[in-house]
């Protein structure tokens, strides 16, 4: 038996293989199949401050052999409601650690959020934080959150100053600063960072001769960003080599994963190929351990970032 598990700064699991934000139904996969024995912790839809209904309509395109593009943002019942149902209900019920994605426009949003989830936490089985940055920063302008490593830097520490559950940084790509915001997340007292979440894109639907999503653009996700994904993951783990990564973007196979353990992730999440398959992670846990039995590697992290220059 190969050897999975995984260490994340403090926080342990069983297993280096976990869901991306925003593309798991842990209800329907658990009616098939032990959630433990294929995935070391569950990661949450990104969870907002406040309700949102999200963007309008149309707001995801598929890409037939490469991906998706989407534009859901970031709907949801607002952390409220969410600590009180989704969060205990959907997530918590299945024995496994919960990471909780969340995120907000303003830093003194994060905080109070932060607070708010620290007083009403259950924390045997919320066992850490992954603070999204994807999202608009209202006090500038509206540009994203994660382009800007001050504007990381001052997030990370509001969310930091409330609570000591392991944190997590989800790097956005759409930045020339991607090595810069992970340092400075870091400073702020992330203990890892998640990287990648989608690349900005857009899609022509030359029927109507029009933009095919509301929004124009939207995240671009899937087998065809994996090389983007790799890339950055490769840059942080070469940049911060004592931060634990979580390698994100276009995984499908068993070979994805070990190219992003290779690359410096010492985790992994699939994302978008859940909703083609949501039994992927079956394949990927038994495909792993045939390729480690074949190759004589005894434990998974044994190969995190071999390939590193
Ligand atoms: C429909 C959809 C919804 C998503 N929702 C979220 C979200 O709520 N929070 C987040 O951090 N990332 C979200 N993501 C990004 C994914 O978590 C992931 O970072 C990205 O899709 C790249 O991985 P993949 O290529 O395996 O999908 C979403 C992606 C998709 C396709």
């Amino acid at each position: 038996m190969t050897n999975f598990h995984t260490k994340i700064g403090s926080l342990e699991l069983a297993s280096p293989i976990l869901n991306a934000s925003g593309t798991f139904n842990p209800s329907v996969f658990s009616r098939l199949f032990a959630l433990k024995s294929y995935l070391g912790a569950i990661v949450t839809k990104t969870v907002t401050p406040n309700a949102s209904s999200g963007n309008p309509q149309q707001r995801t395109v598929e890409l037939p052999s490469i991906g998706m593009l989407n534009s859901i943002g970031l709907q949801g019942k607002g952390i409220i409601a969410s600590m009180e149902v989704d969060i205990p209900q959907y997530y918590g019920c299945h024995d496994m650690p919960v990471i909780l994605s969340i995120s907000a426009d303003s830093e003194v949003a994060f905080q109070r959020m932060t607070a708010y989830i620290e007083a009403h936490t259950n924390r045997h089985y919320l066992q850490g934080i992954e603070v999204n940055v994807s999202c608009p920063n209202v006090h500038a302008g509206g540009a994203l959150f994660g382009a800007s490593p001050q504007w990381v830097a001052k997030a990370v520490h509001a969310v930091r100053q409330e609570t000591t559950l392991p944190l997590w940084v989800k790097l956005t790509p759409n930045t020339t600063e991607v090595v810069a915001v992970a340092q400075a997340s870091v400073d702020a007292g992330a203990d890892a960072l998640t990287a990648i979440n989608t690349v900005l894109g857009s899609h022509i639907d030359i029927r109507r001769r029009k933009p095919s999503l509301a929004k124009v653009s939207g995240g671009y996700s899937g087998q065809g960003i994996k090389p983007i994904a790799i890339h950055h993951v490769l840059n942080i783990a070469k940049a911060l080599p004592n931060t634990p990564i979580v390698g994100v973007g276009g995984i499908r196979r068993a070979e994805d994963v070990l190219e992003f353990l290779m690359a410096g992730a010492t985790a992994v999440q699939v994302g978008t190929h859940c909703f083609s398959d949501p039994a992927v992670f079956v394949d990927l846990v038994q495909d792993l351990e045939a390729w480690c039995i074949a190759e004589g590697v005894a434990s998974l992290q044994d190969l995190v970032g071999v390939a590193l220059p």
